[in-house]
């Protein structure tokens, strides 16, 4: 099967691309490097079932052209930088919205029927209910990305009743593990890479979600595509219970003080929030994934510890 996976070269994605490939399939990585890395992409560059395009989704012509043949989309491009939506609010338009619509009309063109989103618990905003079931509603996100996203959403499901197209959508909870290119395990730890002895943290540390190991969102993503029958699903994708900032921040000033002989002091801030849009309490239900079978292997703990020494064996070793 040929498979293109947008945002092949950014976090999620670049472990989606290694999957694939393990399991013989030919990928198409399109990545436009606003965020992702090509060194992401090295691992892959002797396999002739591997190929890189680097170009933009805002570009149709060669979305389409890139796209011919494929049986599967994976769509992961996105603006993942959430704060930077605050300062420049076309960021996630342009990147989210416009590219998943150059998406989808790439797929209606070249008869793709397949494909795989990765939408976000952004969409629910302050959501009243905790843990949030996906028949949470009414929707109203309170970050430029959580609404682009829900836009997308929204644009998927029209496209999948419209033209044929069967649709996983998966609502992610806090992704983490090697490779990552932003949230707070890969800040804290690039800010005590440069500076050992101290953790300034954004926010008092209260702030909590549910974080799930990337190994756990591909198994779970692909677990969906062979499993979920149905022509249009949007799933909860989340593991067992949530973390906070505190713990994340202890946990990191402890494992880089064992791996660096430094253990640094961590220092909070104050307010509840890291930045404008951050919604400081996110609790995803997994439950009607369950029912499906489905299970991350890791706990929400489990995961940051876990993604905590993948992120310091890369930063460390790198420095
Ligand atoms: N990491 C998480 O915690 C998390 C949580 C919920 C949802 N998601 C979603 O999962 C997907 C992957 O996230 P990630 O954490 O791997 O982020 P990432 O930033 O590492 O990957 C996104 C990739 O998309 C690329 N990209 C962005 N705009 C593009 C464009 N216009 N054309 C081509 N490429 C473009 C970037 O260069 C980057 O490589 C995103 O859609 C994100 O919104 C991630």
């Amino acid at each position: 099967m040929k498979v293109m996976i947008t945002g092949g070269a950014g976090f999620i994605g670049s472990h989606l691309c290694a999957r694939f490939l393990n399991d013989g399939h030919q990928v198409v990585a399109f990545d436009n490097l606003i965020l992702g890395r090509r060194e992401h992409l090295f691992p892959f560059a002797k396999n002739t079932n591997f190929a890189f395009v680097e170009a933009d989704l805002i570009d149709l012509s060669t979305v389409r052209r890139e796209m011919a043949g494929a049986d599967l989309v994976v769509h992961m491009a996105a603006n993942s930088d959430i704060s930077q939506g605050a300062a420049r609010t076309d960021v996630d338009m342009q990147n989210g919205t416009i590219a998943t619509y150059n998406v989808l009309e790439a797929m209606r063109l070249n008869e793709v029927k397949q494909l795989l989103f990765a939408s976000t618990s952004a969409i629910y905003g302050e959501a009243s209910v905790k843990p949030t079931p996906e028949s949470y509603g009414p929707l109203f996100p309170i970050s430029f990305y959580g609404a682009s996203k829900l836009a997308c959403e929204a644009m998927i499901s029209a496209f999948s009743h419209n033209c044929g197209i069967k649709a996983w959508m998966y609502r992610f909870a806090n992704i983490v593990g090697s490779n990552s290119t932003h949230g707070a395990i890969h800040d804290f730890v690039a800010r005590l890479v440069k500076e050992p002895t101290t953790l300034n943290v954004l926010g008092n540390g209260t702030q909590r979600k549910s974080y799930l190991h990337v190994s756990d969102c591909v198994e779970g993503m692909l677990y969906g595509y062979a499993n979920v029958r149905e022509d249009f699903s949007c799933l909860n994708l989340a593991s067992e219970g949530v973390t906070n900032v505190r713990f994340i921040a202890e946990e990191v000033a402890r494992q880089m003080g064992e791996a660096t002989g430094v253990k640094p002091q961590v220092v909070f801030g104050e307010g509840d929030r890291g930045w404008v849009g951050d919604v400081p309490y996110t609790h995803l239900d997994g439950s009607a994934y369950a029912r499906y079978g489905w299970k991350a292997r890791m706990n929400s703990d489990e995961a940051v510890r876990q993604a905590i020494r993948e992120v310091i064996a890369e930063k460390v070793a790198r420095k």
